[in-house]
């Protein structure tokens, strides 16, 4: 027998530890290493894989966004059909499922498990051998689509399974597809800048991400995935009970909402549903309902099907939180970008025990999709955290007034001016009041510097009294000041002053984020700290520069140098220097491997390669892909029916490299002498 090969063996550890990590981060929320742990790791395959091309493989953990955009949609069979449930709509029509099911089981005892409904989209997942090799949306119960690229790039699905024993054995997950709703806020706030249209509920948002053709896009939204099916290859349930099928899901490495429930009757039922329509908005997702599944398969066989949906399962509906209401007026508030957000004020009226009075509309985009006016009857609803919102108009009330957005700022009375693309108007002084205000809120809030104490009335005389004009004034405060302000005695001002003492400490990517930057959150920040590690570095850095951060495309980058070309934003850098803050962390490193330091432009059809492949192999080997040559880009890669970017190449006499030089490049690290004619 040949001895195995060390760099084999030494990637198939790597892969082993780096599901083993997955699993624990992704489907067990439960991680026992830090994220930069577990970073180096992937970069270490990502490494050895670059100097082995030879040696990778789909399930690798390296692989989940692989593959090209595609034109679109492949559909395929269900191994049996997909369908949905009844609903049950309150406690009696539960009743009344159960007597029926009691009826056709006469003296047999069973029992039922109650699951949480989670509003996404459902998805078929097929292994074969033990590795993933098919998703399927449900499409029309019969057929679906086939998105499969765009699955394996949900960290909660397995590429691969362990405990499947060897052979060709097909089976099958189902379960749900979700977005919870901080990404859902996200993904809105995206499309918001992107000047598109929002999406109206984390479900439609889901779906969104999972349907694109572009997997990377599907890979940034971030899905989750629980799964409640174990199917065998004939579409059949793979064990004897429900209740069994979820454990042995768990044990195979999928994910399952833990929070389901064996239930021995009808009353247990009720009141596991009671008690999670109590709980729901705790959970990070929306849940719909509970999912009511007779436990024994045997039993679900002979309680059977009507034409759509079995007998034996029921979906309990929980009450909409949506209600009708009037729209009184229709005000703008000032962000701390300046964006004026309209907010509809409402007759109040309580939706799920809670008095709503208003609701946000957004943008002016938003208004014009809604045509809502004031006066009109709507539709409100309620999600989870997320703030309410208006659904649609019931009724146009007859005396309808328009709401326009006002020419100046209801703050300061400076111009109101809406940028073209954007979706929102902005008040273009940056010393406005309001802005300024939410500015210091947004800079002490938990996850940005942690300033505790620091709320809106206390803000609001800080700025009112002309004690803060911009962060930095926030740590000259005196104990004097503080306790000179409305319902400020000396021990909340001694903490508060502690606790502004303590913010200075805050890393690098709290710092960015706290800045204020238009379209530089929490994440963004934490990409450029990574990319960078300075803060310096960042503030001087050209656009392009900035676009080799993760996730920063030109419009941020934009962003970023039009607010470090400003006097007043150097001025408030230096001042928080001066005020003890430390610019600096450490950087992220990137896969290190033979093309670090390159940067690459790739043009034309390539012979055997997907543009999107040849990045990934750049990338994986350290060398970065740019999408424009200029005189930094080290080579342009050449195919057939490269335009204009080869032209440019010449022009500045950039090396041009057909693929096969580019494959040479990748296995040495030296380019062979530049070829005649390209592709
Ligand atoms: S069982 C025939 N279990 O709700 C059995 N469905 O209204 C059908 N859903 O299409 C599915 N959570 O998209 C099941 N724990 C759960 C569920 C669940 C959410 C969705 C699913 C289904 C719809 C039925």
């Amino acid at each position: 027998m040949p001895s195995p090969d060390p760099i084999q063996s030494q990637i198939d550890k790597l892969r082993q530890t780096l599901r083993h990590h997955e699993h624990l981060y992704y489907v067990l929320d439960s991680p026992s290493i830090t994220d930069g742990e577990y970073d180096a790791l992937v970069h270490e395959l990502q490494a050895l894989e670059a100097a082995h091309p030879d040696l990778i493989t789909p399930d690798s953990p390296t692989q989940r966004v692989g593959g090209s955009p595609r034109e679109g949609f492949v559909k395929a069979r269900h191994s049996s059909p997909m369908l949905s449930l009844d609903n049950a709509l309150n406690e009696e029509e539960l009743r009344a499922f159960d007597q029926r099911v009691q009826g056709l089981l006469p003296n047999e005892s069973y029992q039922y498990v109650a699951e949480l409904k989670l509003d996404g989209l459902s998805l078929a997942v097929q292994y074969r051998g033990g590795q993933l090799t098919r998703a399927v949306t449900r499409g029309d119960g019969q057929v679906g689509e086939d998105v499969t690229q765009n699955a394996r790039t949900i960290r909660s699905i397995p590429l691969q399974v362990v405990s499947e024993p060897p052979g060709d054995t097909v089976w099958e997950v189902r379960g749900e597809v979700v977005l919870n709703r901080r990404s859902f806020e996200r993904a809105n706030t995206e499309r918001d800048a992107e000047g598109l249209p929002r999406f109206a509920n984390p479900r439609n948002a889901a779906a969104g991400a999972l349907r694109v053709l572009d997997p990377k896009i599907t890979a940034a939204r971030q899905l989750e995935y629980f799964s409640y099916f174990l199917l065998n290859a004939e579409g059949q349930p793979a064990l004897d009970h429900h209740s069994a099928v979820l454990k042995e899901l768990q044990r195979r490495g999928f994910k399952v909402h833990t929070a389901y429930r064996e239930c021995a009757d009808v009353e247990a039922l009720i009141e596991f549903c009671r008690e999670w329509e109590a709980k729901r908005d705790a959970l990070p997702f929306e849940i719909d309902g509970v999912v009511i599944k007779v436990d024994s398969v045997d039993q679900q066989k002979r309680l059977g099907w009507t034409a759509k949906a079995p007998r034996w399962a029921i979906a309990f509906k929980f009450a909409a939180r949506q209600e009708r209401t009037r729209v009184l007026d229709i005000q703008v508030s000032v962000g701390r970008t300046g964006a004026l957000t309209p907010t509809a004020y409402l007759e109040p009226v309580g939706i799920g025990g809670v008095t709503v009075s208003r609701a946000t509309l957004h943008n002016e985009d938003e208004i014009g999709r809604l045509d809502v006016q004031i006066g009109d009857l709507v539709l409100v609803e309620r999600a989870g955290d997320v703030i309410p919102k208006v659904v649609r108009v019931l009724e146009q009330a007859p005396d309808r007034r328009p709401f326009v957005m006002p020419r100046t700022c209801p703050e300061c009375g400076e111009e109101v001016v809406r940028v073209e693309g954007e979706s929102a108007s902005r008040c273009i002084n940056t010393n406005c009041p309001a802005r300024l205000k939410e500015s210091v809120l947004h800079f002490s809030a938990r996850g940005v510097m942690d300033i505790d104490g620091l709320g809106e009335v206390l803000v609001n005389q800080l700025v009112d009294r002309g004690l803060v004009a911009n962060v930095a004034d926030l740590y000259q405060l005196t104990l004097d000041q503080l306790t000179s302000l409305d319902r400020m005695g000396q021990k909340s001002a001694e903490k508060l002053l502690a606790n502004i003492n303590d913010s200075r400490q805050q890393p690098l990517p709290r710092i960015l984020n706290g800045l204020g930057i238009p379209f530089v959150g929490e994440r963004t920040a934490q990409f450029l700290a990574d990319a960078f590690g300075d803060l310096d570095k960042i503030a001087s850095a050209s656009e392009a520069d900035l676009q080799t951060a993760e996730e920063v495309g030109p419009k941020i980058a934009q962003s970023i140098t039009q607010f470090f070309a400003k006097p007043h934003n150097q001025d408030l850098v230096e001042r928080l220097r001066a005020a003890g803050f430390k610019f600096t962390c450490e950087i992220r490193k990137k896969a290190v491997g033979l093309l670090t330091g390159l940067t690459f432009v790739l043009t034309g059809t390539l012979p055997t390669l997907t543009r999107e492949e040849a990045a990934k192999l750049i990338e994986q080997a350290g060398g970065k892909v740019a999408g424009s040559v200029s005189k930094k880009t080290s080579y342009v890669v050449a195919g057939a029916e490269a335009g204009s970017k080869l032209d440019k190449a010449t022009s500045l006499g950039i090396p041009v490299l057909n693929e096969e030089a580019l494959q040479d490049l990748l296995r040495t690290g030296v380019p062979r002498a530049a070829e005649e004619g390209n592709g």
